[in-house]
């Protein structure tokens, strides 16, 4: 069978991590895919160092990628959210699937690029843009299908917790440790995004358009950052029972589903509180399942290629089937446009 032809936009963290497994794995992963998956181009501004480039057809320009008629999927992992809609909004018009990590791209226009997806009969798909190598995303649209889901919460900020962690158990200060973050390639470009909440609320909206079946709301989450949590105030919890952790919340309730991203005390013996470090933890209450529980790695190179290439694999085996319900991959389905379910 024919190869699937990936262009990889964005030579990062997560660009330079998807590259790296895609070609040490690429037995396992043709295996299991049915086919290959060959990277046929890169779109970068600068090559990386984690990353041998010989052989490989690079470009500065990530549109040239959108625009290859040799590629299938377009790999979006440049961040950010102007550049990334147009050149996401370009591979679908050139017919391309797009595999994404993200989540401030699908939580601010996402209903807008599935909306064009869905016209073209493409598949974008997403699952690096919640938790980082977590499957969350799959488990929520796939293992938990049968379920009516009455709540899900958790940590979903690996650079917050990272912080959380090591200021309780160094008593290090908050920018020392931020730094540190940054340096480790967990941080966004812009790491107020994760200690303002906003990166939190992005991925909760995310995960509550497709938990609830709800448009992609971003714009009315309520956000509250760690950035004000002192170490007087870690010290403070520990001593009365408590840890502090930062928490993305969602549940159903009479007036509508509520999401909101805030600091929160939680007793030592809870499950979240014993989440240490870059990793995240999110409970999901299912009526029919109970409540379970999703634990890894949120971010940082290979667990999120983890998960760029888990969509991958997916899109290679939908292009096999050549079937037209793509719906798995959409965040929502059936809604009515301006729903104010939230
Ligand atoms: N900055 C994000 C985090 C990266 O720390 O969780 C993964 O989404």
């Amino acid at each position: 069978m024919e190869p699937v032809k990936v262009g990889i936009c964005g030579l990062g963290t997560v660009g330079s991590g998807t590259f790296n497994v895609l070609v040490r794995n690429a037995q396992d992963i043709e295996r299991r895919a049915g086919r290959a998956i060959v990277v046929e181009q890169i779109g970068a501004r600068r090559d990386s160092p984690q990353v041998d480039l010989t052989g490989i057809n690079v470009t500065r320009d990530v549109f040239e990628v959108a625009r290859n008629p040799d590629i299938d999927v377009v790999v979006e992992l440049i961040g950010g959210y102007d550049v990334a809609r147009e050149l996401v909004l370009e591979a679908i018009r050139h017919g391309k699937h797009v595999v994404t990590a993200n989540k401030a791209l699908i939580a601010v226009h996402g209903n807008e690029i599935f909306r064009a997806a869905a016209e073209q009969g493409v598949i974008v798909a997403f699952e690096a843009a919640v938790a980082g190598g977590i499957p969350v995303i799959k488990s929520l649209r796939e293992g938990l299908g049968a379920n009516r889901i009455q709540w899900v919460a958790g940590i979903i900020n690996g650079t917050g917790n990272y912080i959380l962690t090591h200021m309780r158990d160094e008593g290090r200060a908050f920018e020392d440790v931020l730094a540190e973050a940054q340096a480790l390639g967990y941080a966004e470009a812009d790491p107020t995004f994760d200690v303002e909440g906003i990166d939190a609320a992005h991925k909760l909206t995310i995960l509550a358009s497709i938990a609830y079946g709800v448009p992609l709301q971003f714009e009315r989450a309520y956000t509250e950052g760690i950035s004000r949590i002192t170490f007087d105030d870690v010290k403070q919890a520990d001593a009365l029972g408590y840890i502090i952790k930062h928490l993305g919340i969602s549940k159903r309730t009479d007036d509508g589903i509520e999401l909101r991203v805030h600091p929160a005390l939680v007793p030592k013996e809870q499950l979240l509180a014993n989440v240490h470090g870059v990793k995240n933890a999110i409970e999901v209450m299912g009526d029919a399942v109970g409540p379970t529980l999703y634990y890894g790695a949120g971010a940082g190179a290979e667990p999120t290629a983890s998960a760029v290439v888990a969509d991958l694999l997916d899109v290679a085996r939908d292009m096999a089937t050549h079937h037209d319900y793509r719906t798995p991959y959409l965040a929502f389905s059936g809604i009515v446009e301006g729903d104010e379910s939230l």
